[in-house]
């Protein structure tokens, strides 16, 4: 049941919903929308089935982590929002972000093929080099002790030239790295990746650290806790929390949200 606003859309999502399978069944293309995870959310109170996705041409007001802005021009970036129903309890909320970020790591590095190297900075943005070229944002919704539902939104750059100055040191895109632009193919490596992500995730929650390790951007690096205190990052945890040694021996393990990079290294 593909849903495709016609005739705005351009030929490539066109194309991308006549080969989408499994995950993605269900999608709705948009030349342009408010925020594809507010979409999701939306066509999941009205009965979504699961994996049900919505992409869009351009979103006006795509939405990052806290609240930033995620800009997403026509024809440019590859905006998506998945429907998921994962068996898990709120507090693992987090690892379905994660393990997005793997997915949408595994799409990257397939577009670069041989002309970069995708990692993740921890927990879920991926990273070419030093610059951002996709980031994941998770919107659960919960119902007691369980999640009921959660809206996973993958923004990938693909095909951006230029960034606003405020980004223009620190973000790239797929054209810019020199890799694949091509957001068919881009869109099924995702979904298909995030297939597998998340049934591994619920058969074996405790391999996320493992997972994540060889892409791990952050690992030897130092870190800044909220509070103030530094420390070496180490890896991720098999409950995907960072480990971070600290200067006086502790060893800590942060949730996200709670460091970043020392400013002389962001
Ligand atoms: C981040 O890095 O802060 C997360 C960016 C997430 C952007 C995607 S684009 C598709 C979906 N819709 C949104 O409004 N946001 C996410």
């Amino acid at each position: 049941m593909v849903n495709a606003q016609t005739p705005e859309l351009p030929q490539d999502l066109v194309e991308l919903g006549r080969r989408l399978s499994d995950l993605g069944r269900a999608c709705r293309l948009l030349a342009h929308t408010g925020s594809t995870n507010d979409d999701v959310r939306d066509w999941a109170k009205a009965g979504a089935p699961t994996g049900a996705v919505v992409i869009a041409d351009t979103q006006i007001h795509g939405r990052g982590r806290h609240q930033r802005p995620w800009s997403t021009p026509p024809g440019e970036t590859l905006a998506s929002s998945v429907l998921v129903r994962p068996a898990l309890s709120p507090q693992d909320l987090p690892k379905v972000a994660l393990v997005a970020g793997l997915a949408a790591r595994h799409a990257v590095a397939l577009a670069l093929g041989d002309r970069g190297v995708a990692r993740i900075k921890w927990p879920n943005d991926v990273f070419v080099g030093e610059r951002k070229i996709a980031g994941v944002l998770v919107e659960g919704a919960l119902s007691g002790a369980r999640v009921e539902h959660a809206v996973v939104g993958i923004g990938i750059n693909v095909a951006r030239k230029d960034f606003p100055p405020e980004l223009a040191g620190v973000a790239t895109s797929l054209s810019r790295e020199g890799g694949v632009v091509d957001r068919v193919q881009l869109a099924l490596d995702l979904f298909a990746a995030l297939d597998v992500e998340l049934a591994r995730l619920l058969a074996d929650p405790d391999s996320l650290g493992a997972r994540l390790a060889p892409h791990d951007l952050l690992f030897g690096r130092r870190v800044l806790l909220d509070d103030g205190r530094v420390g070496v990052a180490c890896g991720v945890a098999h409950d995907g929390r960072l480990q971070v040694d600290l200067e006086d021996g502790e060893r800590f393990l942060a949730r996200a949200g709670e460091i970043r990079l020392e400013p002389a290294q962001s």
